[in-house]
């Protein structure tokens, strides 16, 4: 029987201000993703792809482009409170995952409050 193919949404994603830019978002998505893998794999899937919506002028579109390899699917005018691009990532588990993501995964202390990546915004 074929494995099933799941296509995730990345629905948010949020670093405190003070330490935005020092690689620690992208270091979450390189840790999550073989944690997904394998709880996907734990009920006999497979991780396909990697869906994210944001708006055109939001620079989290380098972040996924670096961590996933996303890719511009399609731009939807005056979606939400702008135009949205709706990012694809087909091969999100290509990138590795390397020792300097756990440093700044691991320094992670305090919980910021997590930005939608489409809806309502
Ligand atoms: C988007 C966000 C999670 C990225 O986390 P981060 O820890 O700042 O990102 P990283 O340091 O790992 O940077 C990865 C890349 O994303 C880019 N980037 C994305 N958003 C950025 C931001 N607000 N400030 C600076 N760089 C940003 C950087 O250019 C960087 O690429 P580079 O190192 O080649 O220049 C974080 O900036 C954030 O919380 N932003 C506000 C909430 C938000 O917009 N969430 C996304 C909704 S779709």
């Amino acid at each position: 029987m074929k494995q099933p193919q799941v296509v995730l949404e990345l629905e948010q994603i949020a670093v405190a201000p003070l330490e935005q830019g020092r690689g620690i978002g992208e270091a979450l998505i390189r840790k999550s993703l073989p944690d997904i893998a394998v709880q996907l794999a734990e009920r006999g899937a497979t991780l396909d792809a990697v869906l994210i919506s944001t708006r055109t002028d939001n620079r989290a579109q380098r972040l996924y482009r670096k961590a996933l390899g996303a890719e511009v699917g399609a731009t939807i005018p005056s979606l939400y409170s702008a135009d949205e691009v709706i990012m694809v990532a087909r091969d999100p588990l290509r990138s590795n995952y390397t020792p300097s993501d756990a440093r700044n995964a691991s320094r992670l202390n305090q919980p910021s409050r997590p930005r939608a990546c489409g809806r309502g915004r």
